[in-house]
């Protein structure tokens, strides 16, 4: 019976996905993450014709910047990475209108001039009082943005209108500091009305994974413990961390991106099917998964750490995180990271899911890869298997976006010899649509009140909980170890599944 289906009557409530009357202000639009993403994201938008007219952007700022000044940096942003051409009608109408407004995060008389600004944008470009708050600052800002938010009136709605906060990771540098945090935003926002970015939902490749499992038979029946010997989730960067002392130093890759990132990609692979991809069911999926999620011990094994030291990038030699400029000489800060995770439930008893992540690693990958058990039995001679390996599914984030299955075929000719092989699906070749980038599908989603993309208060604090123990267990056990630049980690990190007799693929 399809009449009634909630995933078809989820899918038909999104079109047409053109957000309605509304403005985007953004605290911290100086930063690199604003001029890097944000606003072209905001452009990529205007050039799909998916904003307003009368589109209100506002940046925030310490900067004693006029409207003029604002606009030729956004520009200069746009025309250096937005991902559609540039076009001089698109520029113009979403130029016109641009505001800056000059001020500190604590100066009462910058949020009073902000209130009116919107007050203005509201009455001449009839953006109605809808309102999106973009907090692209450190967390220590947050409450006191919130607050000024919440002095000067912008935080409350009238009838008819909406306010949303927008708010960048990292949440938090731990459980109680996240609980924390989340109790401020909450005070000022409801929860509907709070949108965390973890960027990663926003790409295609992570969006396809329910559909990969969900809107096939091939895959679901074969998702479980009886026949997947373990899961790798691995996000690699070959950069390293110049100019980024600021944020990173302290923080580390578990904080910077297993806590949320990639213990977010374990959600989408593990979870149960949602009754509905609507908002609430998705995310209570999730939220259950992550609650049956814990790290397994003793850490000693379970784990490892490291942190680049100098070494060849390519051909290029880079310098080690110690002698990256701001970085105190004697950081203790991980630039690589795994742990080990258990799922408790029917579905997923016994299977290791091993989650790595690294700066100035041999190749920037993201994947996840199904590593599934031998069969039973073989009836072949053992030298007639022994380039054969595991079967796997690989679900290729970036780049190179698509999905291979990895499975065993005869070497043609008279003998009898099997080996590896892979079925490659690749996004490129199969679709002519280019993917958009997950900043613009995220924020045009926060114009339109679609929250599934963005994970809630409860799976923050839940990410922080399954985090935590390890976290504290390195804090009270030395250093990381060290790894050169361009290599695939320290050596404890392939201890780590050597002694599980597996090994880390080699992406
Ligand atoms: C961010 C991290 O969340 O993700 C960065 O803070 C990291 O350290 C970045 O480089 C990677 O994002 P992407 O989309 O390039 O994989």
């Amino acid at each position: 019976m399809q009449r009634g289906n909630p995933l078809r009557s989820a899918v038909d409530k999104r079109l047409p996905r053109i957000a309605g009357p509304s403005g985007l202000v953004i605290f911290g639009v100086t930063g690199d993450l604003a001029r890097k993403k944000l606003l072209p994201a905001v452009y990529d938008l205007a050039s799909r014709g998916l904003l307003p007219a009368g589109f209100a952007l506002v940046g925030f700022g310490r900067r004693d910047w006029s409207k003029e000044e604002f606009q030729d940096y956004v520009r200069e942003a746009v025309q250096a990475r937005a991902r559609t051409e540039f076009d001089q009608n698109v520029w113009d109408r979403l130029a016109d209108g641009m505001h800056f407004v000059t001020g500190a995060f604590d100066d009462d008389a910058a949020f009073d001039a902000l209130a009116s600004t919107l007050a203005e944008a509201d009455r001449r470009q009839g953006v109605h009082g809808n309102w999106a708050f973009y907090l692209s600052v450190p967390p220590e800002r947050f409450a006191g943005v919130v607050h000024q938010l919440d002095r000067c009136g912008m935080a409350k709605p009238a009838e008819g209108q909406w306010r949303r906060v927008i708010i960048e990771k990292p949440f938090g540098h731990d459980l109680a500091s996240a609980q924390e945090l989340n109790k401020v935003v909450n005070t000022v926002f409801p929860e509907h009305a709070v949108f965390r970015i973890d960027h990663y939902l926003g790409k295609e490749t992570v969006q396809n994974i329910l559909a990969l499992r969900f809107s096939n038979q091939l895959f679901e029946p074969i998702w479980n413990a009886n026949f997947i010997d373990h899961v790798q989730i691995t996000m690699a960067e070959d950069i390293g961390l110049g100019g980024r002392a600021g944020y990173y130093d302290g923080i580390g890759a578990a904080r910077d991106v297993i806590q949320n990132h990639l213990i977010q990609l374990l959600a989408l692979v593990a979870m149960e099917e949602p009754t509905s991809f609507s908002p609430r069911q998705l995310r209570a999926e999730k939220l259950k998964v992550l609650r049956a999620t814990s790290p397994t011990g003793p850490f000693s094994e379970t784990t490892a750490r490291g942190q680049y030291t100098a070494g060849l990038q390519g051909s290029v030699p880079v310098v080690g995180l110690r002698e990256e400029e701001g970085f105190d000489p004697d950081s203790k800060t991980e630039t690589f990271a795994a742990c080990t995770l258990e799922i408790n439930s029917r579905r997923w008893a016994g299977v290791p899911f091993y989650l790595r992540t690294g700066k100035r690693l041999g190749r920037r990958v993201t994947e996840i890869a199904l590593v599934f058990k031998r069969p039973p039995y073989q009836p072949f001679y053992p030298d007639q298997t022994n380039l054969l390996t595991n079967n796997a599914v690989v679900i290729r984030v970036q780049p190179d976006e698509g999905v291979l299955m990895r499975f065993g075929s005869k070497v043609p000719g008279v003998g009898l010899e099997v080996r590896d092989v892979n079925m490659d699906f690749s996004y490129s070749e199969a679709f002519t649509e280019q993917s958009p980038e997950a900043y613009e599908r995220l924020i045009l989603d926060a114009l339109l009140d679609e929250s599934s993309l963005f994970p809630t208060n409860s799976e923050v604090e839940r990410s922080w909980e399954i985090l935590d123990p390890i976290l504290e267990y390195w804090d009270e056990h030395g250093e990381p170890d060290e790894y050169e630049a361009g290599t695939w980690g320290p050596a404890s990190a392939d201890r780590m599944l050597e002694k599980d007799g597996r090994t880390w693929r080699r992406p």
